[in-house]
């Protein structure tokens, strides 16, 4: 697997690549691995002839006072599982590769789907990931690029960029991955002690629920928020951020939970800030 550090050296690797007629998958990470992540790369590598992963803890998404120096990294054991699964190129760049020191240029989507759901409490946070996510499909000029369905709202607003900004690049959606206990993966799991990831799972029960009434025929949004709102908030250590259902398109509240509706939450677990989500009819 190349290891890259510099803008250069991809562009002259993938060059060298297209003109074999070979198809690039870009997977963006900020690295920290975990099996979520390698179901991405597990995905690119069994449709791409070639998969890059980009592996970069992004400050123009992190707000003042939010985890970005906390942010866990082991570039060490991100090559390990990236070797193991195929890919063929690490991008991992230093922040003053990606931005010049006076970049002064952002992506920013200015309808209301970035102010929805973790917009309200992070308001920077999807001009910083749109920003650094063209600034990766300009550098890689991948065919095809993956993200989890785990941010969904973040996979939302990256297909609404690719549209309106005409990249011809096809993006691939891939499904939550679990903890054997339901707990969806994340990098920041790592912050939680025994006893809060044990509360953790509140936010997978609470999305059980939700889908247990959907199945027994309630089409109610208000009710079911409300049902799983009251069963996350019977854990002493969550926090609810939000719990709200939204079109999964358009990320813009909706009333009847028809499919394609997102479920979606985020609650405070102690300090960590966990999300999680189920669409309607998948
Ligand atoms: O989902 C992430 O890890 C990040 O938001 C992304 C897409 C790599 C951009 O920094």
């Amino acid at each position: 697997m190349i290891i890259a550090t510099t803008i250069a050296q991809v562009r002259e690797q993938v060059s060298k690549w297209k003109a074999q007629g070979l198809t690039i998958g870009l997977v963006p990470t900020m690295g920290y691995l975990h099996e979520g992540h390698a179901s991405l790369v597990n995905k690119a590598v069994s449709q791409c002839d070639r998969v890059v992963v980009s592996d970069f803890v992004n400050p123009t998404q992190f707000a003042p006072g939010e985890d970005l120096e906390a942010y866990p990294r082991d570039f060490e054991h991100d090559c390990a599982l990236l070797r193991q699964h195929g890919a063929d190129m690490v991008f991992y760049p230093s922040v003053e590769e990606m931005y010049e020191p006076d970049a002064a240029t952002y992506v920013e989507i200015l309808s209301d789907m970035p102010k929805m759901l973790c917009g309200k409490t992070r308001p920077i946070h999807f001009r910083g990931v749109c920003t650094v996510v063209a600034k990766l499909f300009n550098i890689v000029t991948p065919d095809r690029a993956y993200f989890g369905q785990k941010d969904a709202q973040q996979l939302a607003i990256i297909r609404k960029m690719v549209r309106d900004m005409s990249y011809g690049i096809e993006i691939v959606g891939c499904p939550i991955v679990r903890e054997p206990d339901g707990l969806a993966k994340s990098s920041r799991n790592t912050y939680l002690n025994s006893e809060e990831r044990q509360a953790a799972l509140v936010l997978h029960k609470a999305l059980l629920l939700g889908q247990k009434m959907i199945r027994e025929g309630e089409h109610d949004a208000a009710k079911v928020i409300s049902a799983m709102t009251e069963s996350i908030e019977k854990e002493p250590l969550a926090r609810i951020d939000y719990v709200s259902a939204v079109d999964g398109v358009t990320i813009l509240p909706v009333d009847e939970l028809q499919n394609g509706v997102l479920v979606a939450m985020a609650v405070y677990i102690g300090k960590t800030r966990l999300i999680d989500n189920f669409t309607v009819g998948e």
